[in-house]
């Protein structure tokens, strides 16, 4: 049996990979959050891959508060960044293999094409700076590590925009969604099973290895917006605005489409459509 540690394990993506823990039998699974494992306490990290001897550990634990980021840039960094060296470091000794999780706002999104692995990262948020923080100390402290940058995730569990749409959708008889932000929805349960499937392949080089991973499709923030409203059966008129009619802290990328050949090609993966993950969690929600 190969043991597998998940950190951060109460968020959206930690969630999703509980659920599907019965699926993959060939591993034990340990589940840490904050209270149970602060991987800002570098001593405790340590400690704890030590005492667990773990095969894997997914890191799921981030800060993901993106306007917020721009204020409280040093939580934001000690957990994107600096707890990701902490982290490493740990499994570097520990001879844990990591999987690190990062982000499609690591571009500006100024491409006109979707990015791959290769493109050089620019971000042009705090939010999007710390997680290409992360992803630099995982490149230097280990050789055994894949780094999987998604975008625009979401799930039954945790706040996301599916929800803030459904919440929203309810209350009021209009909503302006920004229609000039393009990329692609990720459900979190799409993503764990990748992530799983990946770890059971044997298929994993021992060098840092970056992939892309989101559903497939390209879409807007709107036309997002205008599916969970349809599909829901909710009320509600979605009108298309720009981003300069709705100011946020931080910037976004204009686009970050992330190209998954990659993926797809090196562990032989089959990408939900974002549609039909929509529709599936649209069903969670509603049987919960
Ligand atoms: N959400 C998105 O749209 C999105 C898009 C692209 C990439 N990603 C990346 O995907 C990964 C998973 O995201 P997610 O949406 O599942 O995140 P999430 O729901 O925000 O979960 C993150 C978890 O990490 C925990 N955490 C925070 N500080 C910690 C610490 N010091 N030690 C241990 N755990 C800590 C959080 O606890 P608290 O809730 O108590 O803080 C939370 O349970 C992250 O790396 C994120 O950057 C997310």
């Amino acid at each position: 049996m190969k043991k597998i540690l998940v950190t951060g394990s109460n968020g959206q993506l930690g969630s999703e990979i509980r659920q599907l823990e019965k699926q993959y039998p060939a591993f034990t699974f340990t589940y840490t959050d904050v209270d149970e494992l602060d991987l800002t306490d570098e001593k405790a990290v340590d400690n704890f891959l030590k005492n667990g001897q773990f095969d894997f550990c997914i890191n799921c634990a981030a800060y993901t508060a993106v306007d917020k980021a721009e204020d409280d840039r040093g939580l934001a960094r000690l957990i994107n960044a600096t707890a990701v060296e902490y982290l490493t470091k740990a499994c570097a000794t520990h001879h844990t293999f990591l999987v690190h999780i990062s982000t499609d706002y690591v571009f500006d999104g100024t491409n006109y094409r979707p990015y791959v692995e290769t493109d050089p990262p620019s971000p042009n948020s705090f939010y999007g700076l710390t997680k290409r923080e992360g992803e630099e100390a995982v490149e230097k402290f280990t050789d055994k590590c894949l780094i999987i940058r998604t975008s625009w995730l979401y799930s039954s569990f945790g706040n996301n925009f599916v929800k803030t749409m459904l919440r929203l959708g309810k209350e009021r008889e209009e909503l302006g969604v920004v229609v000039d932000q393009i990329g692609t929805p990720t459900y979190a349960g799409d993503l764990a099973r990748a992530i799983l499937d990946i770890l059971c392949s044997k298929k994993i080089k021992e060098r840092v290895n970056i992939y892309h991973y989101s559903n497939e499709g390209v879409i807007s923030w709107y036309d997002f917006a205008q599916a969970i409203i349809r599909e829901s059966g909710t009320d509600c008129k979605i009108n298309a605005i720009e981003s300069k009619d709705f100011p946020a802290k931080a910037n976004r990328p204009f686009y970050s489409v992330l190209n998954k050949a990659k993926i797809k090609k090196d562990f032989g993966l089959e990408v939900p459509y974002w549609l039909e993950s929509l529709k599936l969690v649209l069903e969670q929600l509603k049987s919960s």
